[in-house]
């Protein structure tokens, strides 16, 4: 018998959550290893982009580099109003420039100021608050193009665990992408 379907399995639970307004459905933490080998770890909005997960950041922040020094990372989703959590191993995949930069044009006006900021200032560098607040308040128009620096991400599973904490013995699944097929196993919660 064929294991079932892990992503449709995680789309489910995170519709599942989202019904019940749960705000944890709409993100996950990437983790990624840096440049000396220690492990990082953020929060990001997981997209479905053409029914595929995926993140939408910028290149110029260090979570890009990380990415780009391996062809895997981990990503971790815990919707608490289900109490399920996910640990997922992915291939990373870049998404097509014309669908990101689509994508952009829906996002609102001060995370569109912010990605042409970082053209000059890299995310996650050292700025003062008050140079910040003072180049995001200026009245030029930000160019109403995205910026080479939006950039989007495809993650392709490649395992997925699933743990539920139901009541009673927690139920924990593995299922691992083997020879074009889902392999299944069930593992010590
Ligand atoms: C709820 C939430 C959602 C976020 N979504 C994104 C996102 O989709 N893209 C992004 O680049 N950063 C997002 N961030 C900010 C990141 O967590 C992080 O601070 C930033 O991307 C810099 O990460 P880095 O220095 O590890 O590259 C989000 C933060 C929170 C709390």
């Amino acid at each position: 018998m064929s294991a079932p379907d892990p992503i449709a399995l995680l789309a489910a639970d995170r519709a599942a959550a989202r019904d019940q307004q749960d705000g944890w459905a709409a993100v996950c933490a990437l983790g990624t290893v840096n440049s000396e080998g220690d492990a990082e770890q953020r929060t990001l909005v997981l997209r479905d982009t053409h029914e595929r997960l995926s993140l939408f950041f910028s290149a110029t922040s260090p979570k890009w580099q990380e990415l780009q020094s391996r062809p895997s990372a981990n990503l971790l989703i815990y919707l608490p109003s289900t109490q399920v959590q996910y640990r997922l191993r992915v291939l990373w995949e870049r998404i097509d420039d014309s669908v990101v930069r689509n994508s952009w044009q829906l996002r609102p006006d001060m995370p569109k100021k912010l990605d042409w900021f970082y053209q000059s200032h890299a995310q996650s560098t050292v700025v003062s608050r008050d140079h910040l607040e003072a180049s995001l308040a200026e009245s030029e128009p930000t160019p109403d193009t995205a910026p080479d620096t939006a950039i989007g991400v495809y993650l392709n599973p490649i395992r997925i665990e699933r743990l539920e904490l139901s009541s009673g013995v927690h139920q924990r699944d593995r299922f691992e992408w083997i020879g074009a097929e889902w392999h299944h196993t069930t593992l010590v919660p």
